[in-house]
């Protein structure tokens, strides 16, 4: 009996059975330890079972699990202080609610309620999630076909091109919404001069900007938002994944004026802001300032991009090295399902990104140590695919 006997064939399979993790490490049901290059999809970012997550979950938990949005609580009064605190000047109202899909929804909502419009102008690549309002501004058409008609006009802009931004933009455009890197189709770092140019944009035509920061925010870059590295502040801020430590947890972070417009009752969540993510969330949030770890992103990510960039030179097959602080793509010539396996076998897990990319979405808090294990693997592995393949 397997997980798939119930789940259907939803998810595409590792051949590993999780058991528990510490830090950026991971152990399977017999033993086995992994280096975590996964990072429960970008979720762990302060470290798996990180100290200051699991007390402030242990102690919530002795308190109180639910608290419904409609009844005050401590918790998420302290969450909502810390978290404005650190956002980006200006985005000072919150919604809460529970995966990166909802953060994406309820930003679609409130630009729409803001501007009375319904055009919306994605990227081409972009991934934003898989409800229904979510999928209709994902560029893949494979998960989108599927399930058409979604919602009405949307278009897609080539990421990076202001000038292919400008001719999808009509009298009936209401936001724009794009990843300062793009984490699904191949970590696509934004060109220099492009978030700024779209900021711009928006600004002059009355144009709600959202950015989702569900893969790419919370320190991953080696700054805490993305958005800082070209000091372009949006409307809307999305959040997920690893925000409560790997409690369920989203975020749509916004300007005054733009929640301001939202009614009593026109969007709610049951789970969102309950106390358990709330007090996860202040102790992620502490763990990411207090313990250094943006830093250590940075810094880290400068050794894994050195160490990488001399793997490129020995190995002809890895085609380019690119991303921002543990936010890491390898792009291959080739597929790179059997690297991923024999990094499985060698005791290191991570991510696809397409067919020919891998994906470092590491633990923030992992080690030089681990790192240089992990590079003299996939030099192992690098070797062994050559020889496969005769090259
Ligand atoms: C940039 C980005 N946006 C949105 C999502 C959707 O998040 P969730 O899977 O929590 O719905 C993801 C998930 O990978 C993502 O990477």
């Amino acid at each position: 009996m397997t997980e798939e006997d119930f789940m259907g064939q939803l998810y595409q399979k590792f051949p590993v059975t999780i058991d528990k993790g510490e830090g950026a490490h991971l152990w399977d049901i017999d033993g086995k330890e992994y280096i975590d290059c996964m990072g429960g999809y970008g979720v762990a970012i302060v470290g798996h079972r990180n100290p200051r997550v699991v007390k402030a979950i242990k102690e919530q938990v002795d308190k109180i699990i639910t608290v419904h949005g409609s009844l005050y609580n401590k918790k998420r009064e302290e969450f909502l202080e810390t978290l404005i605190g650190l956002a980006p000047e200006g985005l000072s109202q919150v919604h809460l609610n529970n995966s990166g899909a909802e953060a994406i929804e309820a930003a679609i909502k409130f630009a729409r309620k803001f501007t009375g419009k319904k055009g919306m102008v994605a990227m081409k690549g972009s991934y934003h999630g898989k409800t229904m309002g979510a999928l209709s501004i994902t560029f893949n058409p494979k998960y989108r076909k599927p399930f058409q008609p979604l919602l009405e006009k949307v278009s897609f802009a080539s990421y990076g091109d202001i000038e292919d931004l400008k001719s999808k933009i009509d009298a009936d455009t209401g936001c724009i919404i794009l990843e300062p890197i793009q984490g699904e189709t191949g970590i696509i770092v934004s060109p220099e001069g492009f978030l700024q140019e779209v900021r711009k944009l928006c600004d002059e035509k009355g144009i709600v900007l959202i950015f989702d920061e569900i893969q790419a925010g919370l320190g991953r870059t080696g700054r805490l938002w993305a958005c800082q590295h070209w000091n372009t502040v949006p409307d809307i801020l999305c959040l997920a994944k690893g925000i409560a430590g790997g409690v369920p947890m989203g975020v749509t972070l916004t300007r005054p004026k733009i929640l301001e417009k939202i009614r009593k009752g026109e969007h709610s969540s049951t789970f969102g802001g309950n106390p358990l993510s709330c007090a996860a969330g202040t102790a992620t949030l502490q763990a990411l300032t207090k313990d250094g770890l943006v830093e250590n992103a940075e810094n880290m990510g400068r050794v894994f991009r050195l160490g990488l960039e001399k793997l490129k030179e020995k190995h002809q097959i890895i085609r380019e090295v690119r991303g921002m602080g543990l936010m890491i793509g390898i792009e291959m010539k080739f597929e790179v399902r059997d690297i991923l396996m024999d990094l499985i076998e060698e005791g290191v897990l991570m991510l696809y990104s397409g067919r020919n990319i891998l994906r470092l979405l590491p633990p923030l808090i992992i080690s030089e140590e681990d790192i240089k294990k992990v590079l003299q693997i996939l030099d192992t592995v690098l070797t062994k695919e050559e020889e496969r393949r005769n090259v």
